[in-house]
């Protein structure tokens, strides 16, 4: 996603909407009250005629008489989804998940939640897993739930000067190349108890921000039609049907343009 481009579409008024949502999530508090103990406030320092839009719009409330305003369920999941979009790290998911590269001794729970994660015909192979994390463990980025140590999820891939997807990087690890100036995206996990909190998306935008970091070009992945929205939700771009067998099946060759963020 571009998000120069993105922002100069908005008008102040939503720029400043969105950006006091996000400063009231991301200072939120919990209150040591017994009475609201599950509640948590935000100080209500905005601008008085943003926050009445943003409760009009039923995302977050205002006691009378309160110096405190509270975000609705649907304040809170627009927040993050916005978070995403500024490219900003979600609080939430940062005190609750560890995102760094694989660990060697990790490899036997990343072949077990791909395995999990997608059937026979699409699943990586055990063999081509443990390749892939021995030869490029900097490119596995994994989510690491704080409270066991396991690991919820991960995407991984392999760095290329190759433009264009071919199936040979799902099962040559040799074809990794430290200095390429794209990335082969292979996988994207997420284990089913972790779903659905923005975790995957929180992946995609930590490995965005790190391959920048590394003054890479492009990422390139395939997914099935029935994931083609989600990834353009994450400001990547359909090329089309892939040049992919793999499964069997008709894949859509996808790409997000890092040099433009
Ligand atoms: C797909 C998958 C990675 C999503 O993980 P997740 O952590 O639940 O995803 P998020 O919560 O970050 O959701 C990000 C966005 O993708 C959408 N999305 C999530 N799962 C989806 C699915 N199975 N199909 C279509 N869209 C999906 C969400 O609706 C969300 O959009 P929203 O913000 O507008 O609501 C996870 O379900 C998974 O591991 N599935 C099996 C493996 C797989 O299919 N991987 C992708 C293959 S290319």
């Amino acid at each position: 996603m571009n998000m120069n481009r993105n922002m100069n579409k908005k008008s102040r008024k939503q720029a400043v909407e969105e950006l006091s949502l996000m400063l009231l999530y991301l200072t939120r508090f919990q209150e040591n009250n017994e009475y609201c103990k599950y509640l948590e406030p935000s100080w209500k320092g905005y601008d008085f005629d943003t926050l009445n839009v943003l409760e009009q719009k039923e995302l977050l409330y205002q006691p009378k008489k309160s110096k405190c305003v509270y975000l609705s369920e649907e304040g809170k999941e627009y927040a993050r989804k916005l978070l995403a979009e500024y490219h900003l790290a979600d609080k939430d998911l940062m005190e609750k998940y560890e995102f760094r590269s694989i660990r060697q001794e990790e490899a036997e729970q990343a072949v077990l939640i791909e395995q999990i994660c997608f059937p026979p015909n699409e699943a990586c192979s055990e063999k081509c897993m443990k390749e892939r994390i021995a030869k490029a463990p900097e490119l596995f980025l994994v989510a690491v739930d704080k409270t066991n140590g396991k690991l919820a999820g991960f995407l991984n891939g392999l760095a290329t000067d190759e433009y264009s997807f071919r199936d040979d990087f799902f099962t040559d690890a040799d074809l990794h190349k430290q200095d390429g100036q794209n990335i082969m995206l292979l996988g994207l996990d997420v284990l089913p108890e972790y779903r659905k909190q923005g975790l995957a998306r929180e992946l995609v935008f930590q490995y965005l921000r790190r391959e920048r970091e590394n003054d890479r070009g492009m990422l390139v992945l395939t997914c099935l039609q029935n994931k083609v929205k989600m990834y353009k939700k994450m400001g990547f771009v359909d090329r089309g049907i892939a040049d992919s067998t793999w499964g069997g099946e008709e894949w859509h060759e996808m790409t997000y343009r890092i040099e433009f963020i």
